[in-house]
């Protein structure tokens, strides 16, 4: 296995978001097949922003990678090109990369929308309902808007050839509505005369487990579907579909709260 330094490169778009810190070539050509993934997974587990990590391998790696992105909570965004003898795979933390396609940028939000409320928690948590006020209300705000683009602009764009009961979209929009009520009883405590950080938190917590639910069914059922009717659209509607939905939900979806930890460290 061969590992090496080397000068990063970004292109423009990225350099206001980050600086490489590193970047580490691992040869992976000579591994057995059955034994090439696992190896990948190793070099790729503790990613964070600014690493740059080169795979090369003998066989083509799309699948791998896609696995890989799974394993690693859709953490990744990867380049592949063939090289002498194999193929290369030049692999970054995806908050580094720009946005691939409206299904990255809703799956970005999903981690904005989960660090808002997560930051706004640990204030609520301590009793601080004067400074969660602010937090909570900027995420009350990204989640609306959030649902507007699934609900308004995505789903009769993209919308599941097959819909029904019991079909991903169906299960979105109901799963929306509920959203909606919980995070309006949160807005209601949080608007009372005494607002009561005790109650703030349980229904902060109730409308967190759901939403995670929510975002774990889109991302793995709902946006391949997305996923497979972006693809067919011609490239000025995808252009144009993708510049509405950036501006809908903001500056934000591009600029995350903070640093996120490593690929395995959880939803950021
Ligand atoms: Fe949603
Ligand atoms: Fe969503």
């Amino acid at each position: 296995m061969l590992i090496y330094w080397t000068p990063a490169f970004y292109d423009t778009r990225l350099k206001f978001l980050v600086m490489a810190r590193s970047a580490a070539t691992v040869d992976l050509r000579s591994e057995p097949a059955s034994r090439a993934q696992s190896a990948a997974f190793y070099a790729l587990k503790n990613l964070g922003r600014g690493d740059v990590v080169v795979l090369l391998t003998a066989a083509e790696p799309s699948l791998m990678m896609q696995s890989l992105d799974l394993q690693l909570r859709h953490n990744l965004a990867w380049q592949i090109s063939m090289v002498e003898q194999g193929w290369r795979v030049e692999v970054r933390h995806r908050a580094d990369a720009a946005p691939q396609d409206v299904l990255d940028l809703l799956t970005r939000d999903h981690k904005r929308l989960d660090a808002l409320l997560e930051q706004a928690m640990r204030l609520v948590n301590r009793g601080d309902i004067s400074a969660a006020a602010a937090p909570l209300r900027e995420f009350a705000a990204a989640l609306e808007r959030h649902v507007g683009v699934e609900d308004e602009i995505l789903s009769p764009a993209l919308g599941a050839l097959h819909p029904g009961g019991d079909a991903p979209s169906a299960i979105m929009q109901r799963e929306h509505n509920e959203i909606l009520g919980q995070l309006a009883v949160v807005r209601e405590c949080l608007a009372a005369e005494s607002p009561q950080a005790a109650e703030i938190g349980a229904f902060c917590a109730i409308l967190s487990g759901t939403l995670a639910k929510h975002e774990y069914r889109e991302e793995n059922n709902l946006f391949p579907q997305w996923q497979a009717a972006w693809t067919h659209k011609p490239q000025a509607e995808r252009e144009a579909m993708m510049k509405r939905v950036e501006a809908v939900l903001g500056e934000g979806v591009n600029n995350p709260l903070s640093d996120p930890p490593p690929c395995a460290g959880g939803r950021i």
